[in-house]
């Protein structure tokens, strides 16, 4: 990876897991990567859940399989071999905006070590369900906190070719 701008051209959502597994040292530099992320005020108020242990993420999908009402056995997180919850405080405005820059260093950095990425955007409406909340707790994640998104990790053997961009949506102002 050459520049910034390669990485982020070339970075691309990942669907489909292979076993491979994330070291600690890429890791590590992913979650530096994530706390480095510009905060409104600066109050960098987000936690972030790292999971490693499959169960744990398969006992998470179900239980969030059940209350999205979908059929058994068909949520998972694409056999992700790392999933990173980004929480913030309820009541902190920037939350969602704070967590979407944390997320976006995430997937950057994880690009630039060769590791694919993509944003699960299905819990954030659902965090205050009993159940839910009992796994997040078992889990770590604060009480007092929304779970804004979570990026699935791991490496891929289909790395999707970077996308087409629409057109029309810049203008300059001279
Ligand atoms: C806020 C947000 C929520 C998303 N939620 C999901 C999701 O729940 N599941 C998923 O597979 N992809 C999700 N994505 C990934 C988008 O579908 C993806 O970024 C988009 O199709 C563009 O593809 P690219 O990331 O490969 O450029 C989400 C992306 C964002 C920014």
């Amino acid at each position: 990876m050459n520049t910034i701008l390669e990485n982020i051209v070339t970075r691309r959502s990942v669907r489909a897991f292979n076993e491979q597994t994330i070291n600690k040292e890429d890791l590590d530099q992913i979650i530096t990567a994530a706390v480095y992320a510009p905060s409104g005020m600066n109050r960098q108020s987000w936690h972030f859940t790292v999971i490693q242990n499959k169960e744990k993420m398969e006992k998470l999908a179900g239980i969030m399989e059940k209350r999205l009402g979908m059929e058994p056995n068909s949520y998972h997180f694409y056999n992700a071999n790392v999933l990173i919850m980004v929480s913030n405080e309820k009541d902190n405005q920037n939350g969602l905006a704070d967590s979407a820059c944390a997320m976006e260093n995430i997937f950057l950095m994880a690009n630039g070590l060769g590791i694919g990425s993509v944003w699960i955007n299905q819990l954030h409406g659902i965090c205050d369900d009993e159940p839910i909340r009992e796994i997040l707790q078992e889990l770590g994640v604060p009480d007092h906190h929304v779970v804004w998104g979570m990026a699935a990790l791991g490496f891929t053997d289909r790395k999707p070719e970077p996308r087409e961009r629409k057109e029309g949506t810049v203008h300059y102002v001279l």
